[in-house]
């Protein structure tokens, strides 16, 4: 990075020396805020254009500056744009260049404009293209869970409480309650996206400005859906931030769960899945081994993105009105959310999409732990009229008498369990294996493989629109 001495040209006027080489190392945010160049100059051809129309600067000197910037944005795609630490940030590393290339009119660029105004503009059109990023791969995600879900909507697997087997679901059910999660996420990146869509341009240093300008117009060339209404606000809002980062916590919270079941899954010990070679690793020492990496790091995501929550919540607490250069500390937080975020679910979706359901032993493990035992109770209050308090005491000692014989309660005589209670019938049977467990389940939202098939035809035709 060249170190040019000429910052003071930007804002020195009433300074007599060059600010101290820590002051500097303090002040300056080039480093993390060049990931918004091309925010910047949208932002500053919009607000250059809109002087023109208003004739505040000349046509000339907007076309100028249209092309000024035009060659700094490809200078920066070319990677030979030279940062400057002095300069402070990009909004003044872009603004010295054009300076550079086409001399006076780029004087005239910061008419009726602050960098509070325009450091909002930039990181908000930046934060919006995570949002779209994040709603994107969210859909994604959610189309390779349906796609898992089809496939497997017959498939039976324990369904857990307490990680302890409760009752037998559908492998189908399972990653459709995965589908209703993502989709939550992404109806909250929707929800925060048409919050923010409005334009901090024109607010100026906090207070307007005395210029005839049209900030409709800037608002619409940068995609925004009106002009916000307070200049104050619009240049000390950061909420918007915030939501970004916790609609992420809460999305990458989502995408820890699910990591930590395909980690559990994925073990020797359960086997219920097999990961791809492709998201997965070795070990350096044990030949044997293939761990579950990309699961493991998804799963710990969720930690250094709710820090990024946290982190600009405790910066923005407590600031009074308007811009406080603490704002600044707001970029790496997002930024570094941003990405864990976007790399988490690329992941996942990839992951999802290679994922092979052990079926075997999904449907051996499914009827272990006396996972029937609530159809054998309802059963007996179906089929003899059997109050359900009663009905769950037999079934405890059912369950008991299996136990104690090593054995699932599938496997009872029907004089064991006519032993227990005398009026149970050979019909009990049927409601004894987890197919037919699973079948029962048909109320709205159950286990059901007929249920969990409009769940997903109801999706694919949700996430297609
Ligand atoms: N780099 C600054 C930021 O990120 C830009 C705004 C500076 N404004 C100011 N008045 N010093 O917040």
């Amino acid at each position: 990075m060249s170190d040019k001495k000429q910052s003071n040209a930007m804002w020195g006027g009433r300074f007599a020396s060059g600010p101290d080489a820590i002051m500097e190392a303090i002040n300056a945010s080039i480093d993390f805020d060049k990931r918004m160049a091309a925010q910047d100059i949208a932002g500053s051809n919009a607000h250059a254009q809109m002087l023109a129309k208003q004739g505040i600067i000349t046509d000339k000197d907007a076309e100028a500056i249209r092309e000024g910037l035009f060659t700094i944005l490809s200078e920066i795609e070319n990677g030979t744009f030279e940062y400057s630490a002095a300069l402070e940030d990009i909004h003044m590393n872009v603004e010295s260049r054009l300076k550079d290339l086409i001399g006076e009119p780029a004087g005239r660029l910061h008419t009726a404009r602050s960098r509070n105004d325009q450091v909002a503009t930039d990181f908000k059109l930046w934060t919006r293209g995570q949002l779209d990023a994040a709603i994107g791969g969210l859909t994604a995600l959610i189309k390779a869970l349906l796609d898992q879900a089809e496939a497997g909507a017959d498939h039976v697997m324990p369904g857990f409480t307490h990680l302890q087997v409760a009752q037998p679901v559908t492998w189908g059910h399972h990653m459709m309650a995965y589908v209703e999660m993502f989709g939550r996420d992404r109806s909250r990146f929707i929800d925060a996206r048409a919050r923010m869509n409005e334009s901090p341009l024109g607010a100026a240093a906090l207070a307007g400005t005395g210029f005839n300008i049209d900030r409709h117009m800037t608002a619409e060339a940068l995609g925004f859906a009106r002009p916000s209404a307070n200049s104050l606000d619009a240049v000390s809002d950061r909420d918007f931030a915030l939501e970004f980062l916790s609609s992420s916590a809460i999305c990458a919270m989502h995408l820890s769960r699910f990591a930590e079941e395909l980690v559990i899954w994925s073990s020797a010990q359960f086997k219920f899945v097999t990961l791809s070679d492709r998201f997965s690793t070795g070990s350096s020492i044990m030949p044997q081994k293939k761990n579950p990496d990309a699961a493991e790091l998804i799963r710990a995501k969720v930690g250094r993105i709710t820090g990024s929550l946290v982190g600009l919540l405790m910066v923005m607490k407590g600031l009074p009105l308007a811009y406080s250069k603490d704002m600044q500390e707001d970029k790496e937080q997002v930024f570094d959310a941003a990405d864990s975020l976007m790399l988490a679910l690329a992941a996942m979706t990839g992951m999802v999409g290679d994922l092979v359901p052990n079926t075997d032993v999904l449907e051996k493990a499914a009827a272990m732990g006396f996972s029937t035992a609530t159809d054998l109770a309802d059963w007996l209050v179906r089929a003899l009229g059997m109050p359900f308090r009663d009905a769950h005491h037999v079934t405890g000692a059912l369950v008991k008498m299996a136990e104690d014989g090593g054995v699932d309660l599938p496997d009872l005589t029907l004089e064991q369990m006519r032993s227990v209670c005398a009026d149970i019938n050979e019909s009990v049977f049927d409601v004894l294996g987890v197919h037919n467990s699973v079948a029962s389940r048909t109320s709205y939202g159950g286990t059901a493989p007929d249920q969990v098939r409009a769940q997903i035809a109801r999706w694919k035709t949700g996430i297609a629109s």
